[in-house]
């Protein structure tokens, strides 16, 4: 078993750290080769992504994925940016869809932003198509603009875009992981003002027939949004395209406490992934040693469970996690009163002692 090993920038390589000495306590066949990534990628390489870096990702089974980004590349030409390195990863290996559980651990039900009776028992699973939409929709661009209300005025576009067969297979992943949940899709859109969602909608109903025995309901982005933070617990799969899964994951991220608990897996249609936490590189407290490296280790267990068939495996991560949780550990971003303090290094300490 492959896993290609990119922790980035910021965080993402003190994070990383932590969930790569979990997996090797694990006494799985791991082997696990690193590569630069994103920024690091840049200042060493000139690139984000490096032909080295995209060829060790596809030949791995799996590619365990820190974080990208920083303030300071804010001023690089577009293509040169850390953040199209992980544009281009999906791209390259086809990963078309992200799997974003929202689960709200029962320790931490006081740390959420919600009152505790809503999301006590909380998981729910966003499901973001990865590949399309307005991130990558043609032409895109700058101008001069030839009408609209300023004629004559700089305008920026971007294309929102869908095909069918793009609609159509992120519809059966999620009508298929709702098979083994609790059988509720949610479609998100806004087929009231966009064609492209229009289309979102009709394709999503059509292949809806095709699971008799899995509900479907439709909603616009924007109730879903409110939805999201009145009742969360309504939702069982939450299916949406590239924009609007960006957006609602991040909100139902602070439903369980941290954007630093959250992991995600990006997948292919030969179950190949990426896995990374659902945040950013988190340049604000990077190097500081206080970045949560939960939503990473939780993402490595994820990996083991859907790419590497080590369910068991994963299984033990999940519960360590647990464990350190009922312990009263905490990084800063969910401390509390009553709770211990800890940095990511002990963070990780915690998890590899759970794991027993
Ligand atoms: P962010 O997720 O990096 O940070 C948002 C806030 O959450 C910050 O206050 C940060 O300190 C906190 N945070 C994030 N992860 C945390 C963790 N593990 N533990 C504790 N606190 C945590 O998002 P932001 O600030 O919008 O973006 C920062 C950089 O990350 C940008 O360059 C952005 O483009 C990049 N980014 C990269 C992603 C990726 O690599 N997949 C995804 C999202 C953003
Ligand atoms: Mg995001």
């Amino acid at each position: 078993m492959k896993i290609a090993v990119l922790p980035g920038d910021g965080i993402g390589t003190e994070i990383v750290e932590q969930a790569v000495r979990v997996l090797n306590a694990l006494d799985l066949k791991l082997e696990m080769e690193t590569a630069l990534v994103g920024g690091a990628a840049y200042d060493a390489h000139g690139h984000p992504l490096p032909e080295a870096t995209l060829k060790l990702a596809k030949e791995a089974d799996a590619v365990l994925f820190g974080a990208v980004g920083d303030w300071k590349y804010d001023k690089l030409d577009r293509p040169l940016r850390p953040e199209q390195a992980i544009l281009g990863l999906r791209k390259n290996l086809g990963l078309f869809a992200n799997f974003r559980p929202a689960i709200c651990y029962e320790q931490l039900v006081g740390a959420s932003s919600l009152k505790p009776e809503l999301v006590a028992g909380l998981d729910i699973l966003i499901i973001r198509e990865l590949t399309g939409d307005i991130y990558f929709g043609q032409p895109r661009g700058r101008r001069v603009s030839p009408d609209g209300h300023f004629p004559g005025a700089e305008e920026a576009f971007d294309t929102m875009r869908y095909t069918r067969p793009e609609i159509e297979r992120i519809a059966r992943v999620a009508f298929e992981a709702a098979r083994k949940r609790n059988k509720r899709v949610t479609s998100v859109d806004k087929a009231n003002v966009l064609e492209t969602f229009q289309l979102w909608k009709d394709v999503v109903t059509e292949i809806g027939k095709e699971y008799p025995d899995v509900e479907l309901d439709h909603m616009y982005v924007d109730n879903a949004a409110m939805q999201l933070v009145k009742a969360p617990k309504k939702f069982d799969v939450v299916v949406t395209g590239n924009m609007f899964g960006d957006i609602l994951s991040d909100a139902a991220a602070m439903l369980t406490g941290s954007i630093g608990m959250l992991p995600s897996a990006s997948l292919n249609s030969s179950n190949q992934g990426l896995y990374e936490p659902s945040h950013g590189s988190a340049p604000d407290i990077a190097g500081k040693g206080v970045a949560n490296p939960l939503a990473t280790i939780l993402s490595a267990a994820m990996m083991l469970r859907f790419s590497l068939n080590q369910a068991a495996a994963a299984d033990r991560i999940e519960a360590a996690v647990q464990k350190v949780l009922a312990q009263g550990l905490r990084t800063p971003d969910i401390h509390s009163e009553g709770t211990t303090k800890v940095g990511t290094r002990e963070m990780g300490d915690a998890v590899l002692k759970a794991l027993g």
